[in-house]
Parts: C-alpha cells; sequence; structure tokens
C-alpha cells in the first residue's frame, strides 16, 4: 500500500500538525532529562491525519533503538470488552521493561472497558498509553483527565495536494499534468478526501493499479455511495444482472469495507421517496448487516439485497430514486 510505503518515519516528514509537534518534542526532551516515564497520550480527531503515525515516532523517539520491540500497537475495537481489557492489556502493562502501547480506536471502548483502562494506566508504572480515536465525547472524563491531550486537524487541501505529487513523483508514475481531466481528477481526489490523507493516496493507488486515468469520473466511482445509488438505480429500473454486475465489477475498487458499504446502503434508501419501498429496504438491509456481523460472505450479502430491492417495487407502488426519468 502506497500510504504505508510513505508514512513519515521523522517528525520532519509529518505534514502539518505543527503545534502537535512541538509539545511532543517538548515531551520528549523533558523525560530525557528527567529519566521519568512519559505520560499518557490521547491523540483525537478524523481519520488519515497522522495520529498513528505521530503515535509511532512518539514511540521511537522515547525508546530508542529497540523501539520496535518495546512498543505494543492494540486496535481497541479487537478487543472491546471489560475482559479482553483485563486479559491482554493489563498483563502487557505489567512487564518491568519501559514500553509504548498505542491503542487505536479505544473511543469505541465500552464505558467499562474505559474504566478499567484508567485503572491500568494509573498503575502501570512502566508503560505510555497513547489512546487513539476519533471522537473526544466519546472518552469518559477519568480517562482523558489522566491524558495529555492533542486534538489532530484534518490536512489541508493544498497540504493533501502537494503530498499526492510527492508520492506521484517518488513512484515515477507518469501523469499528463496539463490535461483538465486530470486536474479535475486531482480535484476531486482531494475534495472526497476531506483532510483523509490515507483516503487520498488510497483511491490515487487504486486509479492507478487498474490502469484508469485520473478522472473525475473515475474517483467519483471510488465512492461507495455513488456505486450503491448506480447499483440500486439500476435495480429499481429493473436491471437485476446489470446492477449485480454494476456492484461486482467496482466493490473491490471502492474504497469500502463491509461496514462502510452497508452504511452507504443505508444513506442512499434515505433518498428513496417511496416510504413503503425505504422501510421494506431499510428492514432488509438490517438483516443483511446481521448476517455479516455474524460471518456471512458480505459479497453475497449485498448481491441478496440487491436482488431484493430489484424485486421490492414491483409490489405496486411508484418507482422510488429514479422515479423522474421514468415518467
Ligand atoms: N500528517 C501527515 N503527514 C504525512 N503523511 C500523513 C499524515 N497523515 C496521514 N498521512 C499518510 O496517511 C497514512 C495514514 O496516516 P495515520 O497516521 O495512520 O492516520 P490516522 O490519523 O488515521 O491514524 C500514513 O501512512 C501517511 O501515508
Ligand atoms: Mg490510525
Amino acid at each position: 500500500m502506497l500510504f504505508e510505503k510513505y508514512r513519515p518515519q521523522s517528525w520532519d516528514e509529518v505534514v502539518g500538525q505543527e503545534d502537535n509537534i512541538r509539545d511532543l518534542k517538548g515531551i520528549l526532551a523533558k523525560c530525557k532529562s528527567s529519566g521519568v516515564k512519559a505520560p499518557n497520550l490521547m491523540f483525537v480527531g478524523p481519520a488519515g491525519n497522522g495520529k498513528t503515525t505521530c503515535a509511532q515516532i512518539f514511540a521511537k523517539n522515547y525508546l530508542g533503538s529497540d523501539w520496535k520491540t518495546r512498543t505494543i500497537e492494540l486496535n481497541a475495537s479487537d478487543s472491546r470488552r471489560i475482559s479482553d481489557i483485563r486479559e491482554t492489556v493489563k498483563p502487557l502493562s505489567r512487564t518491568a521493561v519501559v514500553k509504548v502501547i498505542i491503542m487505536d480506536e479505544s473511543d469505541r471502548l465500552t464505558t467499562d472497558s474505559q474504566h478499567a483502562m484508567r485503572r491500568i494506566m494509573e498503575t502501570s508504572p512502566t508503560t505510555t498509553f497513547i489512546l487513539i480515536g476519533n471522537n473526544e465525547w466519546e472518552f469518559i472524563e477519568p480517562i482523558k483527565s489522566r491524558c495529555t491531550f492533542f486534538s489532530f486537524t484534518p490536512l489541508t487541501d493544498e497540504q493533501v495536494f502537494a503530498k499526492l505529487l510527492d508520492v506521484c513523483n517518488k513512484e515515477n508514475i507518469s501523469i499528463n499534468y496539463e490535461s483538465e481531466n486530470v486536474k479535475a481528477g486531482f480535484r476531486a481526489l482531494i475534495s472526497y478526501a476531506k483532510g483523509d490523507l490515507r483516503k487520498a493516496i488510497g483511491n490515487l493507488e487504486r486509479l492507478i493499479t487498474s490502469g484508469k486515468e485520473i478522472s473525475e469520473s473515475n474517483v467519483a466511482a471510488l465512492e461507495p455511495i455513488n456505486l450503491v445509488r448506480d447499483t440500486l438505480g439500476l435495480a429499481f429500473r429493473g436491471y437485476l444482472v446489470g446492477a449485480k454486475d454494476k456492484f461486482l465489477d467496482q466493490y473491490i475498487m471502492t474504497a469500502g469495507d463491509s461496514k462502510t458499504m452497508v452504511r452507504a446502503f443505508f444513506d442512499v434508501i434515505n433518498e428513496v421517496p417511496d416510504m413503503e419501498v425505504k422501510a421494506r429496504l431499510w428492514n432488509r438491509l438490517a438483516d443483511i448487516e446481521h448476517n455479516i456481523l455474524h460471518g456471512a460472505d458480505p459479497m453475497i450479502q449485498f448481491i441478496a439485497f440487491v436482488s431484493f430491492a430489484w424485486v421490492v417495487p414491483h409490489v405496486p407502488k411508484a418507482c422510488p430514486v429514479v422515479s423522474k426519468e421514468l415518467m
């Protein structure tokens, strides 16, 4: 993945976040001169703007050459329950070696788990926790007050653009920057990313590896919501096979995991004007989501849903979404 390949390895390579970097460097200098354990940190902000990257660089500077063996990265969404915290995090935090535990998505921990975390954080003499999350309000106050807080803001369009060009140059990708199509494509990459550099670089890579031009429509096609809108539009108009082909063709290309995709279906159903159709679709979507959560193949589930969407409008009522076109 290009965004992994170009993940900054030092402070100098991080784009933006200047205030945070300055304060983190200050903490590092203080730890070094006093020899005390680094405080627990909390990095909060939207996706793809350098939280995990800065946590790793902090750990690297704090722990020195063998930082990799002394840095543990956990994803809280895999271990949200209090028993997970007690069984996984607690024993890790108790070992004598000075270390950093980076906990991604820790705003998704249940309240109970957060209370357990707080106790572990208070009583570990060797571990510095870096809790990462998207939403400040999902952290309980006692945990927030025990961390030094850092807010990560989305990168600006200029910063995203500069980084995209940088990646293109380093990868020696031949791009016709003079082409109006390509210019519009870059504008679309930037505007869909909304300051999320992982998304911008990820979408760039999807186009490059599939040999597609960086054009506005090719970028737009990468958005799960656009794919779902097109697919359901076809199904509602009676093209079941067309809808299935469209979906299968693009599903792999989009940046969406199955959760994002379910969300996109949810949002597109919201655009359906017919109340009865809307209700049936939402209802069925809940089954699909349940099945996927319990291990069913998302692809089969989504196609099952598309088939259902093809059938539903034939139960009386006006055709949804595309009703204008049909008149
Ligand atoms: N501030 C940044 N400076 C440089 N690259 C960044 C920055 N933020 C994100 N990236 C790019 O996006 C990828 C994901 O960044 P990451 O730090 O994991 O984001 P998150 O804030 O979601 O933790 C990185 O590997 C890197 O390529
Ligand atoms: Mg991250």
